[in-house]
């Protein structure tokens, strides 16, 4: 496994491979590796002679009240692991590397970006479509993979890459789960013992609505009520937002009917957690 931190370097090798006829599937990362992160890598490593991870830990995509500066960061832990899986590259460029001085450049998807978490996160995902334009374009992937836990992002980039008529396949792989239900991620190294236990009221609310639709409850209003209730049980406690919208434009819909996409933002203490569901419901 080669660590690279050139943008020329990487650009170079993956070039290389191509002309060698060889696939390269990609997984964009902001380090602090676990299960969520592997499950994408191995998929990648099934279906790609060559894989590449960044680990790149953006600073645009932070808000100024955000977490950018407590982010774990463990490079050598994240290596150490990428190795075991057979992770061929990992592109771990500096900060300059990507953002040299003078850039001016920045990709902005309409509409999609200023809903969910987008409302409470103004700019991010402006932020986040530009650096994965700027990695795509280093490492030129056949196949990127992408988690459904961050399904608005997933979305996306999804539509980033149709507009642009980007060469490029995206693959977004189904959330991994800790054993109680909680959604793996790198914040979830934030919360204390109390409200790690708190956490799992993510999940269970997203079962619950989940059984309503399937029951044939097809009224918004009512599930998220429900779901409100099972979450504020919890102290620690606070909802950012519950949505219940279509997979296509992220809007909020009045009956449930179609295939439907339950998101949530919640703060358990200090720590914003999010995670979601896409739901089919029962035909009647
Ligand atoms: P990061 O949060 O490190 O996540 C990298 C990828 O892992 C994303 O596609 C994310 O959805 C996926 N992922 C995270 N937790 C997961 C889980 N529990 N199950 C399955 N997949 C999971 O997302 C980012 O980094 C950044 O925004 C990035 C795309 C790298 C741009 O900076």
């Amino acid at each position: 496994m080669r660590i690279l931190r050139s943008v020329k370097v990487m650009q170079k090798i993956t070039t290389n491979l191509r002309k060698r006829g060889k696939s390269i599937g990609f997984v964009p990362t902001m380090g602090a590796l676990h299960a969520g992160h592997f499950s994408l890598i191995r998929q990648s490593r099934k279906e790609n002679n060559y894989t590449a991870v960044s680990i790149f830990l953006n600073p645009t995509q932070f808000g100024p009240n955000e977490d950018y500066r407590r982010y774990p960061r463990n490079l050598k832990a994240d290596a150490t692991l990428c190795k075991k899986t057979g992770v061929d590259f990992i592109f771990n460029p500096a900060r300059n590397q990507i953002y040299p001085k003078g850039y001016k450049t920045e990709i902005k998807i309409d509409k999609l970006s200023d809903l969910l978490c987008g409302k409470f996160r103004p700019g991010h995902f402006a932020a986040v479509a530009t650096v994965v334009n700027k990695l795509f374009n280093i490492v030129e992937p056949d196949t990127a993979y992408f988690g459904q836990k961050d399904a608005q992002q997933a979305i996306i980039i999804q539509r980033m890459v149709k507009d642009l008529y980007m060469r490029l396949k995206i693959k977004v792989m189904p959330t991994i789960r800790e054993p109680d239900g909680l959604a793996m991620s790198s914040r979830n190294n934030y919360l204390s013992a109390s409200e790690r236990r708190d956490a799992v009221v993510l999940y269970n609310a997203l079962e619950t609505a989940k059984t309503m639709i399937r029951q044939g409850i097809s009224n918004p209003s009512k599930i998220i009520l429900t779901m409100r209730k099972i979450i504020l049980k919890k102290k620690s406690a606070r909802i950012q937002y519950i949505n219940i919208v279509d997979l296509n434009e992220l809007k909020t819909v009045e009956k449930i009917q179609e295939k439907v996409l339950i998101a949530l933002a919640i703060w358990i203490g200090k720590t914003r957690l999010i995670d979601n569901a896409i739901i089919t419901p029962a035909r009647n």
